[in-house]
């Protein structure tokens, strides 16, 4: 067996790891962590850690670590067909079978699935598919998209410009010009204190309407945005958002997709976060949750107001130039099918329901009064504790001094990983949704001590 040392050697030498300071890892002044096993909500590493996961990887093994059911119907589905294509009207029982099962866990507008095998490709699906659309309808010049500052939709080329994030624009010549961004629905963050919530995201739809205008309605295409935002803070909409902002998008004829990457299946406490804030998408993006991150699958989830146009177009123009060769892997499809059942027979929506509000509120027990935290947010188990320096003054902390990430540090030395968000002092928790009472006791016990240890420099 490799020691630890070799194996850290080559991984320096040789691995690539995306999202990573590259030149500190390649010196060695970034630590490694070998990743060995996982059950439940725990992971190991070859080090002989073992780690309560509260982010579940990156917000998507939802079921948990370590599940043979899906680990089974894999390797089941390998032995029987490894793989086969899904052009010109191919299938396998897998796909068709998962297919059916999302459309009936979808809102009751969605018609059909088209698979890829990661939340930043089904985005750029989604967008050829609004480009299409338009043009099917007569409508080239009706192309711009819509998306919010601190969105996250991926890293590609347009998703990278979607994403509202500095960090993935600068020195790769992002955003592409047909991309703009309106305001984030950002409550904590908003300049006038005096707003209600309510208020607020009256302003984020005034704000929105008159970009649309600025930008001429007959430009823009569609709009997109996570139902709570991600990546950019883990930040749940502002009361009455979404009621706001989707009469501006229907007085404009401007398609919206819901990005349900981290929201699909379960982790608000509802199948769909669609659902629970009352969206009515004309696309919805779905990845991680799909399959838990046992195999990679992404779906962009059609509705029948646009897939009556892709129809359409096809008549018109051919066979969709649109599709990849692992488009409803087999083995990918099948992981999707054992996910979603054991997502049912685990009751996992509900217990994201249950156990996501006890958190939230013990963490605010536990540390809101602390004179440093400003905000506990957060909607089931997605969960955000932000930071600042000053709570009086509202004065945030200066980010040279990568307190996000000295917490994050603290709270590993007890054994919890959560994540420091990209952009601010936001310590991020979205745990599998199987997390119990329990486990969520002992992830606000380490964050308690690990903002002391971290604010008295202890
Ligand atoms: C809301 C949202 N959309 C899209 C993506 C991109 O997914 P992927 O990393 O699988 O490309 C992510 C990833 O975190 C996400 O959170």
């Amino acid at each position: 067996m490799l020691t630890n040392d070799q194996l850290s050697k080559w991984d320096r030498e040789n691995f690539f790891h995306p999202s990573t300071h590259l030149a500190q890892f390649a010196r060695g002044d970034l630590a490694n962590r070998i990743v060995t096993g996982g059950s439940g909500v725990h992971i190991e590493d070859r080090d002989g850690n073992r780690l309560l996961d509260a982010f579940a990887g990156l917000y998507c093994v939802n079921v948990g670590y370590g599940r043979t059911e899906i680990s089974d119907a894999i390797a089941a589905q390998a032995k029987e067909l490894a793989y086969y294509h899904s052009y010109v009207g191919h299938g396998t029982e897998a796909s068709i079978t998962l297919s059916k099962m999302i459309i009936d866990r979808a809102p009751d507008n969605m018609s059909k699935v088209y698979y890829g095998l990661s939340g930043s490709d089904a985005n750029e699906t989604n967008i050829k598919l609004v480009w299409y659309y338009n043009n099917v309808l007569g409508r080239p010049e009706k192309k711009k998209i819509i998306s919010r500052w601190r969105g996250y939709h991926g890293s590609g080329l347009m998703t990278g410009s979607l994403t509202g994030l500095e960090l993935f624009h600068k020195k790769f010549d992002l955003p592409l010009s047909q991309v703009v961004h309106t305001d984030a629905p950002y409550y904590y963050r908003r300049d006038d204190l005096s707003l209600s919530e309510e208020e607020f995201s009256k302003q984020c739809a005034d704000s929105l309407e008159a970009l649309i205008l600025k930008e001429g309605p007959d430009t823009v295409a569609a709009f997109i945005g996570e139902p709570v935002l991600g990546t950019g803070g883990l930040v749940p909409p502002p009361a009455g958002y979404w009621d706001a902002i989707q009469p501006v998008l229907k007085k404009y004829d401007i398609l919206l997709i819901a990005d349900e990457v981290v929201t699909g299946f379960g982790r608000l406490g509802s199948m769909f976060g669609s659902d629970h804030y009352g969206i009515e998408a004309d696309i919805i993006t779905s990845a991680k949750g799909l399959t838990s991150a046992y195999a990679p699958l992404s779906a962009s989830i059609v509705s029948e107001k646009v897939w009556k146009v892709l129809e359409q177009g096809t008549d018109e123009f051919g066979a969709i130039g649109h599709g990849w060769t692992y488009s409803a892997h087999p083995v990918c499809a099948a992981a999707g099918v054992a996910n979603l059942k054991l997502i049912d027979s685990m009751g996992l929506v509900d217990n994201a329901g249950d156990v996501g509000p006890y958190f939230k509120q013990q963490m605010e027990k536990a540390i809101g009064e602390h004179a440093n935290v400003g905000d506990v947010r957060g909607e089931g188990l997605m969960l955000a504790v932000e930071l600042i320096a000053d709570k009086e003054k509202r004065t945030f902390l200066d980010p040279s001094l990568m307190t996000g990430p000295k917490i994050a540090a603290a709270l590993l030395k007890r054994g919890v990983i959560a994540r420091a968000m990209p952009q601010g002092d936001i310590l991020g928790f979205a745990p599998p949704l199987c997390l119990t009472k329990e486990e969520a006791d002992t992830i606000v016990g380490a964050m308690n001590e690990a903002i002391t240890e971290v604010f008295s420099g202890a």
